[in-house]
């Protein structure tokens, strides 16, 4: 076992940088896991890595291979991992990338035995967009029952798990999304969900405990306004003015997800007890990922889109 299908970037660039070719499969070392890889998702930041945006903070080592989170089966244990077989059907993150080939390299704390209910396409939707959503509502937001939270970007890969979260959890969800979208995004437990393009958000919310913001831009700027005093903004997407904040006496921050099987084990929980669920749209093969990308940069797909590897 030597040579493996990959994706992989030579430079940076748009989708026509992706090359399906082969690749030498990676070993692990002490204290990793090479997974046979059997789907992984398409994540906004794959492609904003490879575009070059963040080179100056994240710079890329060529040949690159994109890929933030997969399902698969363990192949090889390396030295020192404990709590780890060959054989393991997992779930997991690989934040460097590398998950869009044959075989994977990760962290045994990066990944968790997969959801039993969800097939190997499903689980690989999960990981990134999953753990994101958990940590921006819980983690960061502290949201809480009875409160208030604004959602935006409802329908896309994070949201779709915020707005179940942030329904489970018992708090008021507001949401935005298209029109397209409003029926999906209530069907997931939102209880009003504001069609951006036609009302201006800060028409039909107010009072707000927390917003998450998955869209950063204007939207993140206008958020302040629906805030109570003493209320919170959270950004996955851009750190958020700290004078407006002071201004509006808030608390705004921004943050990036951290993987752990702690919160993959919680999540496999939710998902296989039936409280919340994934939505998986478009599948396509692994030699078909300019095509994904090109759909995810759309910036309007519903929930999450994934390459299928070896299902
Ligand atoms: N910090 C972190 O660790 C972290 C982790 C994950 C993601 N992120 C970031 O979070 C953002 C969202 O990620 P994602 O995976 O959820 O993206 P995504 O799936 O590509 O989001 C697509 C969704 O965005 C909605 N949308 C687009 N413009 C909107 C607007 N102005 N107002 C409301 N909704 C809008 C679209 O809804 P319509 O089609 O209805 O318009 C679509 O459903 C990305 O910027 C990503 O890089 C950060």
């Amino acid at each position: 076992m030597c040579a493996m299908k990959a994706i992989r970037v030579h430079n940076y660039g748009g989708p026509e940088q992706l090359r399906y070719e082969d690749a030498p499969v990676p070993e692990p070392a002490e204290g990793q896991v090479l997974v046979r890889v059997q789907a992984a998702s398409v994540n906004p930041i794959d492609y904003k890595l490879a575009s070059g945006a963040f080179k100056d903070r994240m710079p890329l080592q060529f040949p690159w291979t994109p890929g933030g989170d997969f399902s698969g089966v363990v192949e090889v244990v390396g030295l020192g991992v404990t709590g780890a077989q060959r054989g393991d059907a997992v779930y997991g993150d690989s934040p460097g990338g590398g998950a869009y080939a044959e075989f994977v390299l990760a962290l045994p704390g990066m990944v968790a035995p997969r959801p039993r209910t969800l097939s190997p396409v499903e689980a690989a939707s999960v990981p990134l967009a999953g753990q994101t959503a958990w940590q921006g509502l819980f983690d960061h937001g502290r949201l809480d029952r009875g409160q208030t939270v604004l959602i935006h970007a409802a329908a896309g890969g994070v949201g779709t798990f915020a707005v179940q979260l942030a329904h489970w959890k018992g708090a008021r969800v507001l949401a935005t999304a298209s029109a397209a979208n409003a029926e999906y995004v209530r069907s997931l437990g939102a209880d009003e969900v504001i069609d951006y393009r036609a009302t201006p958000f800060e028409s039909a919310a107010r009072d707000v405990d927390l917003v998450f913001d998955l869209v950063g831009g204007e939207t993140q700027k206008r958020s302040f306004a629906v805030l109570k005093p003493g209320g919170r903004l959270v950004s996955a997407v851009q750190p958020p003015s700290e004078e407006e904040a002071a201004r509006h006496k808030v608390d705004a921050m921004v943050f990036r997800m951290q993987a752990s099987t702690q919160g993959l084990v919680r999540l496999a929980e939710l998902l296989d007890g039936g409280t919340i669920r994934t939505v998986v749209t478009h599948t396509y093969p692994l030699a078909q990922a300019q095509d994904a990308w090109r759909q995810v940069m759309s910036g309007h797909t519903r929930g999450k889109i994934v390459l299928e590897v070896r299902v």
